[in-house]
């Protein structure tokens, strides 16, 4: 099996980089990434935080791929991969203190979505951090018309797919227990959201 690969990955690595150095802190020596894909940011994010063990996850059917660059990028703090569907899956019992989802939530269906958003809430303490990355629609509208026609393509590959309302998801994270601390403008008509965990009430 070679390597999977993916172009968009190499392109926005940086981008994403320049936010995480803004939002990781020294304090945070665990991160969860839900949805690692083909791995390829996870080994090239990881080395910029060497004090934070990286943790990559993703469906069954990645892990695989994921593991051959893993294995070839031989990261001291970049961890195996292990198997996260959010529609079944709990995180796994570690304490983490950040987690980072790129590109997942317009290809999970939204009941994935919210699994995956309720999961944060229940799994992340006070003051963790929940970043969540891609396109994102702001009142109704998409902010491009490449993202429309994306959004369209989406659909007729998987019915359940599609770009998310920004509003919704903020809904959602503002309901399981975060405040959205900063939406970042991101190259190619992408978003990056980071939300921090509130006090647990009740
Ligand atoms: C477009 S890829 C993005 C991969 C990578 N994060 C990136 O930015 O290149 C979408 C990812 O979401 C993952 N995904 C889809 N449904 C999922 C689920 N239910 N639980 C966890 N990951 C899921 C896919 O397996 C895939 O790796």
């Amino acid at each position: 099996m070679n390597k999977p690969f993916s172009a968009a990955c190499e392109r926005n690595r940086d981008p994403i980089l320049k936010v995480l150095e803004q939002v990781i802190t020294p304090k945070d020596l665990r991160l969860l990434e839900i949805g690692a894909g083909t791995g390829q940011h996870a080994v090239y994010l990881a080395p910029h935080f060497p004090w934070m063990e990286w943790h990559p996850t993703d469906v069954g059917a990645n892990l695989a791929g994921i593991s051959l660059w893993v294995g070839e990028a031989r990261l001291f703090n970049l961890q195996k991969p292990v198997r996260l569907d959010v529609s079944v899956d709990d995180f796994p019992k570690l304490k983490f203190d950040v987690v980072f989802t790129a590109n997942t939530f317009h290809i999970m269906s939204w009941k994935d979505c919210k699994s995956c958003m309720k999961t944060m809430g229940k799994r992340l303490r006070e003051g963790s951090r929940a970043i969540i990355y891609g396109p994102f629609k702001y009142n109704g509208e998409f902010t491009s018309e490449s993202n429309a026609a994306f959004d369209m393509s989406l659909k007729e590959n998987n019915p359940v797919s599609g770009i998310r309302a920004f509003e919704d998801v903020n809904n959602a994270m503002t309901k399981n227990g975060f405040v959205l601390m900063n939406d970042y403008e991101m190259p190619a008509n992408n978003r990056m959201l980071v939300y921090r965990r509130l006090q647990f009430v009740g």
